[in-house]
């Protein structure tokens, strides 16, 4: 049985913070009903690989829902609305701010209209404080959260992280707050609204830098390849350094290409046996008690010099032969994976991390699979819903609407944008 099965989810949310929290919880069995304007989620035009067809962009956050048209600037269109709230156990929106509330529907009205109905709403800053007027994209959450500061090197500008953060970063976010807050509606029989802003999820994701800030009140961060010193103010940028109690960094190996790189910890445990392995075939047999590298810390103050000798060691490896080698002696490492070396891995492949699907309009792609993996509730990922595919469906079933009652809907522009005026 799907884990959230029986449970329905009124979702208005558009472009990606929102739907990428719809998609899990659809992928966790709930039924979500992707409700759009007419003209449909922005991102279903954005970026486009094959004319009019639904973008990747789309397809790839928006799986496994049910998709309707409505029209929520015709009072027949807001009549649906509320006939869809009180069949649904969540509703969730991620528009700029006060959009909702300039339809007429408030919290306050939401939950009047159902009061066991669970709220969740995305915004770049929340509905308090100075920013709450504010629009936001990743980039602008990055920007404010601390993430950017502290991405790149002291010597370059701040940088944005590929992983969106600031998006999908706040969409599990929901996902958690939501699935709390029903439970919860499960006990009380009452909803509550659940706010997450994008900037507190970004801060909340950088807490290790919010760590480090606090102790540069009372010392220099040793393991910080980068000078720090007591007082200096803000968690400064620091490269590829670990960010852990763990030395670490990324490590360039043959034949030098963008990616020939492999991320080694070296932990405080496999040190010995990792200056073993590498002295022994660099002519230092000495290495594991070599002064310089002796202790931890003797380690932290000279890693440059590890970094060194281990990228002179990888410069006869390819990455993969140096997890080869760095595997069997227990040492943490990754080789930098491209998307191109995910894509046809065996491990990801069988893990169905990147799963292929069909689609009426763009024949074969790929999404990437549910990274929760429940063991009695194995997610079976379907593709996303065609521009208001499932109106009628919706209709009828959920709603009980008969034919008769659906055309006239229909021929009021409940579901569709009213017809241009002539000029
Ligand atoms: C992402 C964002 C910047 C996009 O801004 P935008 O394209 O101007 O979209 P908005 O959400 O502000 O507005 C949506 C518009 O569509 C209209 N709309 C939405 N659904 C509709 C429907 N079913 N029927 C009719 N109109 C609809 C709204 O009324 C609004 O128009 P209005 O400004 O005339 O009221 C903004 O939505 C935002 O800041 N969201 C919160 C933060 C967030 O989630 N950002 C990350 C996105 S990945």
């Amino acid at each position: 049985m799907e884990a959230l099965k029986d449970v329905r989810i009124l979702d208005m949310t558009h472009v990606q913070a929102g739907p990428t929290c719809s998609q899990l919880l659809a992928w966790m069995g709930a039924d979500v009903i992707k409700f759009e304007p007419p003209q449909g989620d922005a991102t279903r035009g954005q970026l486009r690989d094959i004319p009019n067809a639904d973008s990747l962009y789309f397809t790839m956050l928006n799986s496994n829902k049910r998709a309707i048209t409505v029209n929520m600037k015709t009072p027949e269109g807001k009549e649906v609305f509320i006939a869809l709230l009180k069949k649904c156990d969540i509703i969730m929106e991620n528009f700029g701010p006060g959009v909702l509330d300039r339809f007429g529907f408030t919290w306050e009205k939401i939950h009047e209209i159902n009061p066991r109905i669970v709220m969740g709403s995305i915004k770049g800053f929340g509905s308090t404080g100075p920013y709450s007027d504010f629009k936001a994209y990743e980039n602008v959450a990055q920007a404010m959260g601390g993430a950017m500061s502290t991405t790149g090197t002291p010597e370059g500008a701040p940088y944005v992280t590929g992983a969106q953060i600031g998006d999908s970063g706040t969409g599990l976010h929901l996902a958690i707050g939501l699935l709390a807050a029903l439970h919860q509606r499960d006990r009380t029989g009452i909803g509550q609204y659940v706010e997450v802003a994008m900037m507190d999820a970004v801060m909340n994701l950088c807490r290790v830098k919010w760590r480090d800030h606090q102790r540069l009140n009372r010392g220099n961060l040793a393991e910080y390849s980068v000078p720090t010193a007591q007082g200096m103010g803000a968690t400064p940028r620091a490269g590829n350094d670990s960010g852990g109690g763990q030395l670490g960094n990324a490590i360039q190996c043959k034949p030098g290409g963008p990616n020939d790189y492999i991320y080694v910890v070296v932990q405080e445990a496999v040190w010995d046996a990792l200056a073993q392995r590498m002295g022994a075939e660099m002519g230092m047999p000495g290495l594991a008690t070599d002064p310089r590298f002796a202790t931890i810390t003797d380690r932290r103050q000279n890693q440059s010099e590890i970094w060194a000798l281990m990228t002179r060691f990888a410069a006869n490896y390819t990455k993969q032969e140096f997890m080869a080698i760095l595997n069997p002696l227990n040492v943490p490492c990754g080789p930098i994976m491209s998307t191109e070396d995910l894509a046809n891995d065996e491990h990801v492949r069988g893990r169905e991390m990147y799963v292929e699907l069909d689609h009426p309009q763009r024949g074969t792609w790929y999404n990437v699979g549910m990274p929760i993996k429940l063991s009695d509730s194995p997610a079976v990922i379907r593709r996303s819903p065609l521009l208001g595919e499932h109106t009628d469906e919706i209709l009828h079933e959920v709603l009980g609407y008969d034919a008769e009652r659906i055309a006239t809907l229909k021929t009021a522009g409940a579901f569709s944008l009213p017809p241009k005026k002539k000029t």
